[in-house]
């Protein structure tokens, strides 16, 4: 079983063509409520592909609370470590401009979420073979769930966004983590060689549609991304983080992983919306054999 600690946030999502400068106003193309959060969108790409996910965060009292809540359940994600708060839940206002995304993330009852529930849901965290996470929750509830998980020895893949949340301290506790390139930049500057060897299997930079790099311990390893046509980059990074822990808990390797959350992640910007081009495994597996319909 793998556990997500972290956001829900329902998307308002605009799709433009002409970008509006400072004070003026512009047609958009098209509008969708979709469902999303770093968290919730991990908790999806790994149960698609068949993975047992458990969701611990945060939501509002509100329709969009329940939406969340309600769209995880269809996706077979156990939500019964998911609280309410009486603030609204989280928004992420995005707008998508050619191929670029640009995210305005209200946190709302996302910062709700207290180390007391992560208390509360301590047995889940215990019996979970990977805890995921990423940092648009709390602060201190990061470092209570990193806390909980290192004293019951569970291995924890940390995607560190948004990057500017982070705490270097926590690096010892984690066992897997997957900035990008610009997350990288900020935390460990611009020598991603020099970083890559400072932790092997360990810190893996995704590229985009270049893949991703790793340390072996011994030889810096490329695994190059799946060309494909992008219709939305929303939520790539968080179906490459559900396919890698899907990955790893299944046994794989940390290269034949990282391949496969690639490939994973290659299928889910060809859909609009964060959740929508997410894979189920005979997807990946019908892309990596080239037998695609
Ligand atoms: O990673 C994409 C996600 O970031 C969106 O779904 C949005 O909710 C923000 O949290
Ligand atoms: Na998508």
């Amino acid at each position: 079983m793998i556990t997500v600690i972290g956001s829900l946030n329902m998307d308002l999502a605009v799709k433009m063509d002409v970008f509006p400068k400072q004070g003026e106003t512009v047609l958009g193309e098209q509008f969708q409520t979709i469902p999303g959060g770093k968290g919730a969108n991990q908790a999806v790409a790994a149960a698609r592909l068949g993975s047992q996910v458990n969701m611990i965060g945060c939501v509002g009292t509100d329709s969009f609370g329940d939406t969340l809540r309600n769209v995880l359940q269809q996706e077979h994600v156990h939500t019964d470590t998911i609280t309410t708060a009486s603030v609204p839940t989280g928004i992420a206002n995005i707008l998508l401009y050619n191929d670029d995304n640009r995210i305005i993330v209200v946190p709302g009852a996302n910062y709700e979420l207290s180390p007391v529930h992560i208390e509360a849901a301590k047995e889940v965290i215990q019996q979970s073979q990977m805890v995921i996470m990423q940092l648009e929750i709390p602060k201190e509830t990061t470092e209570y769930a990193l806390k909980l998980c290192k004293e019951a020895n569970v291995p924890v893949l940390f995607n560190p966004a948004p990057a500017a949340n982070f705490d270097m301290r926590w690096m010892e506790e984690i066992t897997y983590m997957t900035p990008n390139e610009s997350e990288c930049l900020l935390l460990f500057g611009d020598d991603f060689e020099e970083v890559l060897k400072r932790y092997p299997n360990k810190l893996i930079i995704t590229l985009g549609s270049d893949g991703a790099r790793f340390f072996d311990g011994e030889y810096p390893i490329h695994i190059p991304g799946y060309m494909t046509k992008v219709v939305d980059t929303t939520g790539a990074g968080d179906t490459f983080n559900g396919a890698l822990a899907h990955a790893l808990v299944e046994g794989q390797s940390l290269d034949e992983a990282v391949y496969f959350a690639n490939i994973a992640a290659s299928l889910s910007i060809e859909k609009f919306g964060a959740q929508g081009g997410m894979p189920t495994l005979g997807a990946v597996y019908a892309r990596m054999s080239g037998c695609e319909e």
